[in-house]
């Protein structure tokens, strides 16, 4: 079955047809800068220039990168706070005139990566961690998704959270060394590991793709490893969601 899947991130929003029995992407990927006001509106926009880019008409799953409870957004986060209150499911469905659900981006992720990726036939307690423009987090246990964990909002030290600490994007506004950024996110996954003691940690998003740069940093007791659908797995995920009652 194909269904499309919509990566909203901090920085681009990404589409692509997916076939969600396989898990892979069927299309090439369609990437628009997230625009920078963050706002409904343009973002709206751009939403609706991804489905028509694909001429869709069908399932689409979208992953938001804000807490959600049933399709409204709950906590803006790297976007604009008119966000809050809002039902993402309902406003995006109306713009493009087909239903659409709407998850937060890094449970997307994590979903792609449990069924198709490195979590897969994997039990016990596995968090999903994406780096990129903000830190998300997807949990599971046996498999099944617990929705909304935000880890990347946990406080750090003297930081606002531990996203302002650790993310991609501190790592490319400051202009860190790997060996530093990886320092960092060591840091972070013993916070992490303090308090949940997973059994996995999957490491995905846009950061992912250093995991050779910054794996000697990382020193740990749980098994960590990267994602296999690096970067794709947002939008796989996404589409997943779109078929929401047969993976949630
Ligand atoms: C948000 C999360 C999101 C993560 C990755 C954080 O700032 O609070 O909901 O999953 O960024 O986009």
């Amino acid at each position: 079955m194909e269904v499309l899947g919509i990566d909203i991130g901090g920085s681009g929003m990404k589409g692509g047809i997916v076939d969600i029995k396989t898990g892979e992407m069927i299309t090439e990927r369609f990437r628009i800068p997230t625009p920078e006001s963050g706002s409904p509106k343009k973002m709206g926009k751009v939403v609706t220039q991804i489905v028509d880019h694909f001429k869709w008409n069908g399932p689409i799953g979208c992953g938001f990168p804000t807490s959600m409870k049933n399709g409204v957004c709950l906590s803006a986060s790297n976007l604009s706070d008119k966000w809050v209150g809002i039902n993402v499911e309902n406003y995006f469905s109306e713009l493009v005139g087909q239903p659409i659900t709407v998850i937060n981006d890094a449970d997307a992720a994590g979903l792609a990566e449990m069924h198709f990726g490195a979590g897969k036939n994997r039990t016990g307690f596995v968090l999903v961690i994406t780096l990129g423009t903000g830190i998300g987090s997807g949990a599971f246990y046996n498999g099944q998704l617990i929705q909304n964990t935000e880890i990347g909002q946990m406080y750090y030290k003297k930081y606002e959270n531990v996203e302002h600490y650790a993310a991609n994007s501190v790592r490319k506004s400051k202009d860190m060394s790997f060996e530093k950024w990886g320092k960092r996110l060591n840091n972070f996954f013993e916070y992490a590991e303090l308090i949940f003691s997973p059994d996995l940690f999957i490491i995905g998003g846009g950061g992912s793709k250093y995991w050779q740069e910054i794996k000697e940093q990382i020193d740990i007791r749980t098994e960590i490893v990267p994602a296999e659908g690096r970067n794709q797995a947002g939008i796989i995920g996404a589409a997943m969601a779109g078929r929401r009652h047969k993976f949630m």
